[in-house]
């Protein structure tokens, strides 16, 4: 993951466009909530699933670098990921629940988060907090710009999700601030 823009803008490599979560063969697509249409709550998922991918991907990275970070301030960087690994968790398990409740099929195997992502792999293994930090600084920066895409397309479509993804946006900025801080930045 290196620079920022869309999903695409969080690592350097864009990948060919993926299916979304409604074309997958098995997905039989539910009722919907009451006063929102069929084709908004269609638009919602599609948006809902790409951050679903997202916060999937983010969480196993955080992991990922948990696990390879090295040097003199090692356990406190490692200790700090771990709390944001859950966090993270818990806002993937929302995001598909609304999924859900929209009426679509959340998508969440290791298949559909690579089919469906626009970004290239995590590409540091083990090395020096401030190399992962800086990855990691880019990372979030990416997931933040397309959360506060997301939001404002879902204003019109669906307020309820707008404000799941609002208040996650608050935790994400916050862990960013996080990692920033740690940097000197
Ligand atoms: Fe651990």
């Amino acid at each position: 993951m290196a620079t920022s823009k869309s999903p695409s803008k969080r690592r350097s490599t864009k990948k060919a466009p993926s299916r979304t979560s409604r074309s997958r063969s098995s997905s039989k697509a539910g009722s919907t909530v009451p006063r929102i249409t069929g084709a908004n709550a269609g638009k919602a998922t599609d948006i809902l699933q790409a951050r679903l991918y997202s916060l999937l991907d983010l969480q196993l990275t955080l992991k990922h670098i948990h696990w390879n970070v090295t040097g003199p301030t090692f356990i406190s960087v490692h200790e700090m990921l771990d709390p944001q690994v859950l966090s993270v968790r818990e806002m993937s398990d929302a995001v598909a629940e609304r999924i859900a409740t929209l009426g679509s099929a959340p998508w969440g195997t290791p298949g559909a988060i690579v089919e469906g992502r626009s970004w290239d792999d995590y590409d540091l293994g083990r090395d020096s907090t401030e190399a992962h930090l800086n990855k990691l600084d880019a990372v979030y920066r990416g997931v933040i710009e397309d959360h506060r895409e997301a939001l404002e397309q879902l204003e019109e479509l669906d307020p309820v999700s707008e404000d799941l993804l609002t208040g996650q946006l608050a935790d994400l900025e916050l862990f960013a601030w996080f990692i920033r801080s740690h940097l000197g930045n």
